[in-house]
């Protein structure tokens, strides 16, 4: 069996919508909230699905994906493990980039910006409105230590449901990211696509157009 795969013919033509300057809000945050709302609707499965990108203080970068839970004027906020790689990443370089792709509507979405910890009595409140289990099992999860097997997580759970204790830990909370910089890119024919970006500026948003 060959090791590589040719994916040359793998190729989609984008036709189904487009992005002009007379349609878009001069507000960034109004902009994603209308194409979130598009692929809310569409059915996409997980629209607040998001790649998250953070690096190292050397630079060295590592993305996974996380989940949106909630996005205003203030920035757009995710729960994690403060602890996990992407924590101790965020912790030395609190520069780090959202990406959004819905498939169905030939859409993408950069964002880009740093990154700060939301205040407790937030954490303390989306975690409390988890399922049990989710949140035992954020409790029993050291995210991103070397286990020794599954069982071992599930010996964890058991023991964790016998003592009954549900308590957010300190090192489970959300992030914010505080963005400076979004991209809006609409999948156009033949290539020639649509890529409007919003820049902060003197506290101003400033827009333009990118070459595709
Ligand atoms: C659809 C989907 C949603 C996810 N949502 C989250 C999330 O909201 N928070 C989280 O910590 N991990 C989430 N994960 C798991 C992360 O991708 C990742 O495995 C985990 O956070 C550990 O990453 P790290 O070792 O880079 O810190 C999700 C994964 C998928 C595929």
């Amino acid at each position: 069996m060959s090791s590589s795969k040719d994916l040359h013919d793998n190729r989609r033509n984008y036709t189904k919508h487009e992005l002009t300057e007379k349609k878009i809000s001069p507000n960034p945050y109004e902009q994603f909230g209308w194409w979130l709302e598009d692929a809310t609707n569409d059915g996409i499965l997980e629209p607040n699905a998001m790649t998250l990108s953070t690096a190292t203080k050397d630079g060295k970068p590592s993305s996974r994906i996380v989940l949106l839970k909630a996005f205003s004027q203030e920035g757009f906020i995710f729960y994690t493990n403060y602890h996990s790689r992407k924590g101790k990443e965020i912790s030395e370089n609190n520069s780090a980039a959202l990406l959004f792709f819905w498939d169905k509507l030939e859409r993408q979405v950069r964002l880009e910006g740093t990154i700060e910890k939301v205040e407790a009595h937030l954490s303390e409140k989306y975690f409390a409105s988890r399922p049990f289990e989710s949140k035992l099992s954020a409790i029993v999860s050291e995210q991103s230590e070397e286990i020794p097997s599954r069982e071992f997580l599930e010996d964890k759970l058991e023991a964790l449901k016998e003592s009954g204790e549900t308590n957010r830990p300190e090192n489970w909370g959300g992030y914010i990211l505080k963005t400076n910089y979004f991209e809006f890119w609409q999948g156009r024919a033949s290539r020639l696509h649509d890529r409007i970006v919003y820049e902060l500026e003197n506290g101003a948003w400033k827009i333009k157009r990118l070459a595709p």
